[in-house]
């Protein structure tokens, strides 16, 4: 594999390399050995189109750490606002000489775009395009569900998994369900139907409309981003209605398994789709998939920069 644009295009043993690769890495780090030579000469672009904390910062520390050089640009500030192309932007950082590209774009189908066109030479990696996809996201959730579930064999068969909220604009939602259907979890995905996306059916997972019926059965619950910028008022409920029957408050959270925990990709809107004190509680997973997502970044640098990802899903059937 040359490029991570989807979650469906990993095998199971493909995402169990990335996520044990992604497990030494955070061990190396645990034990203060905070920069790897593997890179050393490399060059990893951050191309932002859109905003980003958590992805842009941790692909930059990640490649970092394992000693490449790194180039960030965001479209801000950049000659994209003099009507620059992604084409032309794409050919100037090449010419910078660019190993790995790590792209986010507004535009779903940005990253396949990228990695499709031969504008740039090396790895493509897809941090985030439109409402398609975010596979790094739904990695580091999966190595995060591994450890605070499974501290032994870290397997994620038959594990119930609950995705609750703005699905049909998230781009975090179909990567995880994709991932998670190949590491063999049972997944549900919770939203009013107008928040669900024309085909969901289709998707490898099961729907619901009814969260209080999912939470008791649950091990993971997953809170989506209430997108309402994407949104009309047409189609979405007050807020207020929402969060009363989608918002994960700690009454609601009381009805969960003891073992069970809340994951939010973030950023959050506390006091919609999640409740201060549920995402301040022990359940909670929030910044330790921040955490995480360095990890699972080394990982997938190191993999796709080293040419790890020997078998491709098509070679495995
Ligand atoms: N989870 C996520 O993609 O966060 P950022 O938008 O801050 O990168």
């Amino acid at each position: 594999m040359r490029h991570l644009v989807s979650a469906g295009d990993l095998s199971r043993d493909e995402a169990l390399l990335v996520l044990d690769t992604a497990h030494e890495m955070a061990g190396l780090q645990q034990r203060e050995i905070k920069k790897l030579p593997t890179l050393r000469g490399r060059t990893v672009v951050n191309l932002f189109y859109e905003d980003s904390t958590r992805t842009r910062i941790s692909f930059e520390a990640a490649a970092k750490r394992l000693s490449a050089d790194v180039i960030n640009f965001s479209a801000k500030g950049s000659s994209v606002s003099k009507g620059e192309s992604f084409k032309d932007t794409a050919l100037t950082l090449q010419a910078m000489g660019a190993d790995a590209v790590v792209v986010r774009h507004s535009a779903s189908g940005a990253a396949q775009r990228l990695a499709a066109s031969g504008w740039v030479g090396g790895s493509v990696v897809n941090a985030g395009d439109g409402t398609h996809e975010h596979p790094t996201q739904a990695l580091l959730d999966a190595y995060t569900m591994r450890r605070r579930l499974n501290a032994g064999t870290g397997d994620l068969a038959g594990r119930r998994v609950a995705i609750v909220g703005d699905v049909l604009h998230s781009r975090v939602a179909r990567s995880n369900v994709l991932l998670l259907a190949t590491l063999g979890a049972d997944v549900t995905l919770v939203a009013p139907p107008t928040l669900l996306p024309i085909g969901v059916e289709s998707w490898p997972c099961a729907v619901s409309y009814d969260l209080d019926a999912v939470l008791p059965k649950a091990d993971v619950v997953m809170l989506l981003r209430v997108q309402r910028e994407r949104m009309s008022e047409a189609y979405f409920p007050s807020a207020r209605e929402y969060t009363r029957r989608y918002g994960l408050d700690a009454t609601r959270a009381a009805a969960l398994q003891d073992s069970a925990i809340v994951m939010h990709p973030g950023p959050m809107n506390r006091g919609v789709e999640i409740a201060a004190e549920v995402a301040d509680s022990e359940r909670s997973t929030i910044v330790e998939q921040v955490a995480n997502g360095v990890s699972v970044r080394m990982a997938v640098l190191y993999l796709l920069l080293g040419g790890a990802f020997d078998t491709s899903k098509e070679q495995q059937r």
